[in-house]
């Protein structure tokens, strides 16, 4: 038995983040992991085997539908399947070691198995109890499937984005239940691989809480790179017969009963938090009506020394929130002050062209009742975005209509997800749109078009 300052349940982004930082703040650390690699959801099945995946699909868009405009003439690159599997696994596999390299680096135990808590102060891994001063748990989160309905999930035929992940061959037809963002990115992957996507999406417009705006935009975006979308439709049952999948839903609009056939049916309607066999009820602790673990500003749960981080709590379900509460419980562990500024949190979507977003949207202050200005600008009019074939989306800014103060962005373009980042800080910074507007911006960049939003909340963008 060992006897340890700091255990951590879960692998993941916020497990092992935590785990490296408690060890940097002089806490001796373990961090237990049940897979055979490290890094959770995100690293093995979820985050960046998609974004291998995208990277190599889009790549084929490029050449099939851009390279012979720029005098690139050459018959279109065939898809190796296997090949590109292989490449996905070996991102994979580059990046797990990589969070092994950081541990032993950093002194962090790896304790292999899957962790539950026989009482305060103890973690069982395998037959071993070990001691720690506090426990962290950032078991994450599992696949939720359909609500009220009936879905079989095999991971071959009925698939969620695991499956989605390694699919034996190109499927020519997929319906993707729940235009979210898992289903997007994975719908896209395939609509570029030539398969018949159709998403079928319960709500009126995809990427529910995305601003309005940029959802429109993007469907619209998407619909060109030959996805389908029935919208306000409720899947009701999915069922399979020699492979393939037949799809009931009921169109919201008038309750008509509609079906759809598939070879394969994607399930992206959204995750929920994985505890299974932690002994949280023995234990006491308290979860929320959602199922989540119920925490206090410093993330502790009901029982003394047990915290709790990530998809297991409340909050958007993104790896760097994860990531963030991850640093946070190490510094309160190791005597500090962490927090988390939950109004500076970005999200992204990364398909092509990417959208992104952080703070308010316009619905979300026009229910608030306050008084704000929108500050837009096209790619269209940034010379960068259209030498790339890239001038699709645009940049919206919000700001206070008194004090300039910016309260949002969101992006639909080319890099959006590394752009919204210059929002971010200028929010953590309390900046005004003014601030942004009077910052130089490299020419040519993609990001002059984050300058000529915030130009337009003042005098006016200069290219539009
Ligand atoms: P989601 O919550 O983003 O979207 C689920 C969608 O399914 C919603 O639009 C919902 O209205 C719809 N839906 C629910 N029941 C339905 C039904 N019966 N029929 C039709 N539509 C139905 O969930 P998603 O895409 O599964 O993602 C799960 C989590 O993973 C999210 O929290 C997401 O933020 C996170 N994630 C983040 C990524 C990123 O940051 N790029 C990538 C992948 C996942």
């Amino acid at each position: 038995m060992a006897q340890y300052d700091v255990i951590i349940i879960g692998s993941g982004p916020g497990g092992y983040v935590c785990a490296i930082r408690c060890a940097q703040l002089g806490l001796k650390t373990a961090c237990v992991e049940g897979r055979d690699t490290l890094g959770g959801t995100c690293l093995n099945v979820g985050c960046i085997p998609s974004k291998a995946l995208l990277h190599a699909t889009h790549q084929l868009h490029e050449a099939q539908h851009n390279f012979a405009k720029m005098g690139l003439t050459a018959p279109a690159p065939e898809v190796d399947w296997e090949k590109m599997l292989a490449y996905k696994d070996d991102v994979i596999g580059q990046n797990t070691k990589g969070i092994e390299f950081l541990f032993k680096k950093n002194k962090v135990d790896w304790l292999k198995g899957w962790g539950s808590i026989p009482g305060p102060g103890k973690v069982k891994v395998g037959d071993e109890v070990h001691e720690a001063k506090h426990i962290v748990i950032a078991s994450g989160s599992e696949a939720s499937g359909v609500p009220g309905a009936e879905v079989e999930i095999d991971e071959k035929t009925v698939v969620t984005s695991t499956g989605a992940l390694e699919l034996p061959s190109i499927p020519k037809s997929m319906v993707v239940v729940g235009g979210g963002v898992i289903g997007l990115e994975m719908g896209s992957v395939y609509a570029r691989l030539g398969t018949e996507v159709t998403v079928i999406e319960y709500l009126d417009a995809i990427t529910p809480g995305q601003d309005a705006e940029i959802a429109k935009q993007f469907q619209k975006i998407l619909k060109k790179q030959g996805l389908s979308f029935v919208l306000g439709a409720a899947v009701k049952k999915v069922s399979v017969a020699d492979g393939r999948a037949t799809v009931d839903y009921t169109l919201r609009k008038d309750d008509s009963a509609q079906s759809m056939e598939a070879d394969v049916v994607l399930v992206a309607t959204g995750r929920k938090p994985f505890t299974k066999g932690l002994n949280l009820d023995a234990l006491g602790v308290t979860l929320t009506q959602r199922g989540q673990i119920e925490v206090d500003d410093r993330y502790k749960t009901s029982v003394e020394g047990v915290y709790a981080i990530g998809d297991v709590i409340e909050g958007p379900m993104l790896a760097h929130k994860a990531e963030d509460e991850g640093m946070a419980v190490a510094e309160i562990l190791a005597g500090q002050h962490g927090h988390v500024n939950y109004t500076v949190i970005p999200g992204v979507i990364y398909t092509h062209p990417e959208v992104a977003s952080v703070g308010l949207t316009e619905e979300m202050l026009k229910k608030e009742g306050r008084a704000y200005k929108v500050g837009k600008f096209s790619f269209m009019g940034n010379g960068r975005a259209k030498a790339v074939f890239a001038g699709e989306g645009f940049v919206k800014l919000l700001a206070d209509k008194e004090t300039d103060r910016i309260l949002g962005c969101h992006v639909i373009g080319p890099m959006a997800g590394d752009l919204i980042h210059e929002v971010c800080v200028a929010m953590e910074f309390g900046a005004a749109a003014e601030d942004l507007a009077r910052t130089c911006h490299a020419h040519p960049t993609f990001s002059e078009a984050m300058r000529e939003a915030a130009l337009a909340c003042g005098d006016g963008a200069i290219h539009a």
